[in-house]
């Protein structure tokens, strides 16, 4: 894993910016894998603008979400589909038909999930795939586990996860208990890997996920078997990293 620490989110956000605008000149129908949650919000208003300076045409492109909340209709304020339509595709020329977010409403859960992921791989795998990490080490809704699934599924979410994300809910009794993800071997298999880590909330997760070894409790740190990854963090994720780890910026 190559690790950048930049001074402030901003600086992230252009950097991870950098990095996907670099994926879709050199490819202009790049299939491209993406979050949600806080984190990439600052990346998103800054490829935006990036479009709007005609610097990035997104019309080849297709992109794949990580994850939906089960049960969440795709109109529901709080759903993932809300979330990226409102941040990101309604600014940007992504053609509708090559958005692809997973349903929260499936009806047959297992072989939606099976041609979710068989869907990636017939359109030839993700090229770059963006990431957060949860403070307890999922990346997508792949939560801290004594086994990880590989293939997208449907999962219950941790406590923990509920807990950080009730802040978008009005009451966190309203937020789901069950989510869709991307499994493991999914993320794994992106040709390269982006992961944002930003504030001091992150701090000790960052830490832990390059001075620990490869473990299901951090799900975050399957990421070290793949030869392609940068970690970008501001100078607070990264507070908490000591010794000598190297940096690439
Ligand atoms: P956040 O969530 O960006 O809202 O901190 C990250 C995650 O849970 O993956």
């Amino acid at each position: 894993m190559q690790l950048c620490v930049l001074e402030s989110c901003a600086e992230v956000a252009s950097k991870a910016a950098d990095h996907i605008q670099q994926a879709i000149s050199e490819k202009p129908d790049s299939i491209l894998g993406l979050a949600t949650g806080s984190t990439p919000i600052d990346t998103y208003k800054e490829i935006i603008g990036r479009y709007e300076q005609g610097k990035i045409d997104f019309s080849q492109v297709r992109t794949f979400n990580l994850d939906e909340y089960y049960g969440l209709a795709a109109d529901h304020p709080q759903s993932y589909h809300t979330f990226m339509h409102q941040q990101l595709f309604q600014h940007i020329n992504v053609p509708r038909e090559r958005i692809h977010i997973p349903s929260g409403t499936p009806i047959h859960v297992q072989e939606y999930c099976r041609s979710y992921e068989q869907f990636i791989t017939d359109c030839g795998g993700i090229d770059l795939q963006l990431l957060g990490i949860g403070s307890n080490g999922h990346i997508g809704f792949n939560e801290p586990s004594d086994q990880l699934s590989a293939d997208t599924h449907l999962v219950r979410l941790s406590e923990a996860t509920i807990e950080a994300n009730a802040r978008f809910f009005e009451r966190k009794e309203e937020v789901p208990q069950y989510a869709i993800t991307m499994g493991m071997g999914t993320i794994l298999s992106a040709k390269k890997i982006l992961l944002l880590a930003l504030g001091i909330e992150k701090a000790e997760i960052i830490r832990k996920l390059f001075d620990t070894g490869v473990t299901t409790d951090i799900p975050a740190s399957f990421l070290r078997l793949h030869p392609n990854v940068i970690v970008l963090v501001d100078r607070e994720a990264g507070s908490q990293l000591v010794g000598n780890i190297k940096e690439f910026c």
